[in-house]
């Protein structure tokens, strides 16, 4: 199912704060609203904000009244900067906006064909997203056997990108081609993506899901519970993966116990040009840790830290699976030397 559409000037996309429990679809049509939506987390998952990346750069296009290609161009600009604001680390985001603002500097039209161009590139992104995820899963099928049971962290599904998934496409690839497998989702404290959105998504695809909290992850595989971990990720650097917090406590757990870690993510996530050091980790605000939904959990007062992301070193990845291939280990040096 496509997770983000264009129609007619308004993007169309789930508000995942609201699931599972309700079902409400936004209408987002301007920049601003894209804003708020990235910022709250209505829209979220690295692929899916970088279709929404660019979408909002076209809702700058489609709304504009200038007249001049030197006005709509520094409209979208302003458009850009303020969509790269909300979230400092999936490089989706920055890459989707560039995406289209590149589009348009490299332009020689009029104000009007300029426009269409930059919707066409912003649905040219999801329509390359949603192919993108099925090779990842193509790819990725061939790690998982009959039988396994899989632990995932956070939600990299079809919630999180345009169509499919990534780190849940290789699942549902595998399921598709008859292999009888089983999840385990981890919560993801503090904003419960596996419980509310991974849960929910593999249920409807009838996929064996049980749920467990953050911190059974260790128990689960001590038990031998555990074939394959895969995760998503928000930014591959040269020498790590950046993805949702408690990625890095699983990966390290999974080392400890010889079980295969893999991470599933399109091109579009690999910033090959940086290091991990160079990587801003998202602080989100200290009411998602002391609070749980509405209701308070924690004294007044109390000092709270709340990353975002972690940051997992290369070595504890077993394979990174992309839309044109699997890296394995053995070939991170090239990974790492940008030749992907
Ligand atoms: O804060 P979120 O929910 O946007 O974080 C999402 C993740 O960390 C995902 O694992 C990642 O973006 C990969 S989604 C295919």
């Amino acid at each position: 199912m496509r997770m983000i559409k264009w129609q007619n000037g308004t993007v169309i996309t789930p508000d995942q704060t609201k699931l599972p429990l309700q079902e409400v679809t936004l209408e987002i049509k301007t920049v601003e609203q894209m804003a708020e939506a990235i910022k709250t987390l209505r829209v979220r998952g690295a692929p899916l904000l970088g279709a929404a990346a660019g979408f909002g750069v076209a809702l700058a296009a489609y709304h504009s009244k200038a007249k001049s290609k030197e006005k709509l161009l520094a409209e979208l600009e302003t458009a850009g900067t303020v969509i790269k604001r909300q979230r400092p680390t999936a490089v989706n985001l920055f890459w989707g906006v560039d995406r289209v603002l590149n589009k348009a500097r490299s332009f020689s039209g009029g104000v009007e064909e300029l426009k269409a161009v930059v919707i066409e590139e912003a649905e040219k992104i999801a329509d390359e997203d949603a192919a993108q995820n099925r090779a990842i899963g193509k790819n990725g099928s061939v790690l998982i056997n009959d039988g396994d049971t899989i632990l995932t962290h956070c939600n990299a599904g079809e919630l999180a990108t345009v169509e499919y998934g990534t780190a849940l496409g290789v699942v549902r690839a595998a399921w598709e081609q008859g292999k009888k497998i089983k999840v385990i989702a981890d919560e993801t404290r503090p904003l419960l993506q596996g419980a509310r959105l991974t849960a929910y998504e593999l249920k409807r695809y009838g996929i064996p899901v049980t749920l467990i909290t953050d911190n059974m992850a260790g128990y689960v595989m001590s038990k031998g519970l555990v074939d394959k971990v895969i995760v998503g990720a928000d930014r591959i650097v040269q020498d790590a993966v950046v993805n949702k917090i408690g990625t890095y406590s699983v990966a390290v757990l999974a080392h400890e116990h010889g079980i295969p870690f893999y991470v599933a993510a399109p091109k579009s996530t690999f910033d090959l040009a940086h290091k991990a050091t160079d990587v801003i980790i998202e602080e989100r605000k200290p009411e998602e840790v002391t609070h749980i939904g509405s209701q308070q959990i924690a004294p007044d007062g109390v000092n709270v830290m709340n990353p975002a992301f972690d940051i997992t070193p290369l070595k504890y990845v077993s394979a990174i699976i992309c839309e044109s291939r699997v890296f394995y280990s053995k070939d991170f040096g090239e990974f790492r030397k940008g030749k992907v």
